[in-house]
Order: structure tokens, then sequence, then C-alpha cells
């Protein structure tokens, strides 16, 4: 039993035939015949090489004996039916009983059936033959063309969802946008007014000539309330170039030699009288020092400290200096305040985001802070739990990373 007799050499797009007939004589004839350019014709001389066959190849018809021994081509017929495989394949019986023959075939019903008579009419076969042929090709097309129209068709929704997405942001963008704009028109208002109310009251004592008003302690208390004022402006204008800074990676630190226990105690100093009663308890090793930019390490504990007042609820404010285990510097700001919800843990560090109740204040604090820590090599951690007090922790290496370039 041997499979293929004939040489096969199969061009990518040629259409493949299969003929089973147990006589070498009936094979060539019939290959002979239905050979065309484009096409490839396999031979087997049993059912059992056509089945190795039709496992090997995709055919677009099976012309099978019907008369052949061990296993007759209706029998042939049955297995290639029974195999989801090869279920649709076209089958032409060649027989010479007569017509009605192929009836006998229960497959027949399903119309993928057809027979050739013996003696063979060159015409009808190749005729018969080509409508199968043309019939494979076209729905390979089809097949074809369906693949290219799904890939499209995921194509275009790719690009949809992209452009979904672009514009969700962009929306996002313009609500931030005007969020912003009214977010720090209020900011600036606030302090803006206070100088204003300040500026016409003495105004109108200077027009009255009210100048025993003007004492040197109402001098002052004027001027550091003007201070006050002033920097809570200055701080928000800076706030938002820092922001811009960063987010246009143009952030640059000047590290210099500096002792964190000391810097600290100078921004507990400066911030003593935000905290008014608020207890500050500063708690610094000796000699925690490195190579840091105090101004911007100053600038992340302020604002640590800002926020642990404004959310503390007035119980005390610890400021802890020490060496972490890993030999790096610790600063931790705790306060026994609201703490913050672990949904909200990450979020706040991002630009522009606040709490739920969260009083006057851009959002930028924690996100400048977070930027300032991580140009010097470090991590910024917080451990709260709601309603339990928040822990910032500042972890950073004795000298910053070396910048490339
Ligand atoms: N110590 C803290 N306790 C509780 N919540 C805090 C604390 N520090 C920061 N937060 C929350 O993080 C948010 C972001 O803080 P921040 O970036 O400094 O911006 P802002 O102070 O302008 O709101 C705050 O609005 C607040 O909800
Ligand atoms: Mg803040």
């Amino acid at each position: 039993m041997t499979a293929s007799a004939m040489p096969v050499m199969p061009g990518a797009d040629d259409v493949q035939l299969l003929i089973v007939d147990d006589l070498a004589e009936n094979r060539l004839a019939l290959s002979a015949l239905v050979q065309e350019e484009g096409v490839c014709v396999h031979t087997a001389a049993s059912g059992e090489a056509a089945l190795d066959l039709l496992l090997q190849h995709e055919f677009a018809l099976a012309l099978l004996d019907v008369q052949m021994p061990e296993m007759s081509g209706f029998e042939l017929a049955e297995l290639i039916r029974g195999s989801s495989r090869t279920a649709h394949l076209p089958i032409v019986f060649v027989t010479a009983s007569d017509r009605g023959a192929a009836c006998s075939f229960r497959g027949y019903d399903n119309g993928a059936v057809d027979v050739l008579y013996k003696p063979l009419d060159p015409q009808a076969v190749r005729s018969k033959v080509r409508v199968f042929t043309e019939l494979h090709r076209n729905s390979r097309l089809l097949r074809r063309q369906l693949v290219a129209v799904e890939a499209a068709h995921a194509r275009q929704e790719l690009l949809l969802a992209e452009l979904q997405a672009t514009q969700d942001a962009l929306q996002r963008a313009l609500r931030m946008r005007d969020e912003f704009m009214s977010l720090v028109s209020h900011e600036l208002r606030t302090p803006l007014g206070v100088m204003t109310l300040d500026h016409s009251a003495r105004r109108d004592r200077l027009a009255r000539g009210d100048l025993a008003h003007f004492t040197p302690e109402r001098l002052q208390a004027m001027a550091a309330r003007d201070a006050r004022q002033l920097r809570s402006m200055t701080r928000l204008i800076d706030d938002m170039l820092d922001t811009s800074r960063i987010q246009h990676g143009r952030l640059s630190i000047a590290p210099r030699p500096t002792d964190l226990g000391e810097l600290a105690r100078h921004v507990a100093d400066d911030l003593a009288g935000l905290f008014g009663t608020v207890p500050l308890d500063v708690q610094a090793t000796d000699g925690v020092a490195g190579c840091w930019d105090d101004a911007r390490i100053a600038q992340v504990l302020a604002n640590l400290l800002a926020n642990a007042l404004r959310h503390g609820q007035g119980r005390p404010v610890a400021v802890q200096v020490s060496w972490a285990a890993d030999g790096r510097a610790r600063l931790a700001v705790q306060d026994q305040g609201e703490g913050v919800p672990a949904a909200d843990q990450q979020r706040i560090f991002e630009a522009f985001e606040r709490g739920a109740a969260s009083g006057p204040g851009l959002g930028l604090g924690l996100f400048i802070s977070r930027h300032f820590v991580h140009a010097h090599g470090g991590e910024i951690r917080l451990h709260s739990t709601a309603g339990q007090g928040a822990c910032f922790e500042v972890l950073l290496p004795t000298s910053p990373p070396a910048v490339a370039g």
C-alpha cells in the first residue's frame, strides 16, 4: 500500500485534489485528465493511504474509486464524513456500476457528493472537477478576505479606543484647567482680600490724620501680617512654578553639606507662629548629616508640617530626625489627626489631588515634596490609618545619586 505515487510539488496557492484508486493505470489516467495549471494532484492506492494524505493536506475534492479491495470508496467516504476536519470535503465517486449506484451511499443527502461513470468522458470529468476547484478557490479567497476584514476591524477598534482615551484625557485636562483657575483665584483672593482690607483701613486713618494709631507695636503687627499674606501668595506661585518644572522634567537640586536636625529645628521655629498653641516637638539624633539641597528639604518639611497642623485636629505634632536601619537619614512628621484613608494614600501624592475635606490649598504640597525627595534619590512613605493620625516618613541617602551628564 503506497501513498502518493505522483511526484508532488504543490505551489503555495495550488488547489489540491485527491485521487484514490487501487489500479495504477486508472490513477494515471484520471490524474492526466484533471491536471492543469494551479492544481496539484495527489494519488492514493488505498483508503488507508488516502486517510494519511487527508491528514497532511487540505483538499478541494476527492475522487474515489468505488470498487477497491479492503476499503471501498463508500467506506472511505464514511470515514471522511465522520471526521470534523474533512466532513465538508466534496467527494466524487468514480464507478462502472449502473446509474444510481452512488445513491446507496448515505452521505449523498448532504449535496457534496457526485458521481462519474466509466468509461469516463474527458470533457465531463474536466468540467466537473473545475467546478469544485473554482468553488474551493473562491471560498479560500473569501476566507482570506474575511481574515483581512477582521484584522482591519480589530485595528479600527484599537484606533477607536485610542481616540476615546485621547478624548477622555482632553476632557479631563479641560476640566482640570477650569478647576485650577478657580482654585488659584480663590487661593490668591484670600491673602489679597486681607491685604486690601488692611490697606484701606490704613489709608482711611492716614487720610483722617490719625497718626496716633500707628504705634510701634501696631506697625510691627501690621508688618508681620503683611509678611504672612505675602508669604502665602509667594508660596502659591512658587508651588505652581515648581510643579511646572517637575512636569517638564526641569527640576534640579543644589546639594551641599546639611545637618538635618538643625534644618528641622529652623523650619519648626519658622512655623511656630502658625502652630500657635499646638505643641510641636522636634527630636533629632545628633549628626544626622548628608549632602542635600537644604532649601528643598526645608520646603518638604514645611509642607508636611503645614499638613500635620491643618489635619492634626489641634493635637501635638512630632518631628523626628534619625538614622534608618538601612543607613539612610530619616525625617518623620507624625500627627494625631484624622489620618488618610487607605484609598487616598497613593492619590494624594499626585498633582492637584486633595482629600475630601481638606480646606484651602492646591493639592501640590505632597506632589512637590515627593519629587524633591526623589531628586535626592530618596523616598517618602505614608503610614496612616483613618482616624488615627498620619506619619509621613522621608528617607534620604546621605548623598544624592550622581546626575547624568
Ligand atoms: N497629615 C495629614 N493628615 C491627613 N490628611 C493629609 C495629611 N497630609 C495631607 N493630607 C491629605 O493629602 C491631601 C494633599 O495634600 P497636599 O499635597 O499637601 O495638598 P493641600 O495641602 O494643598 O491639600 C490633602 O488635601 C489632605 O487631604
Ligand atoms: Mg499641603
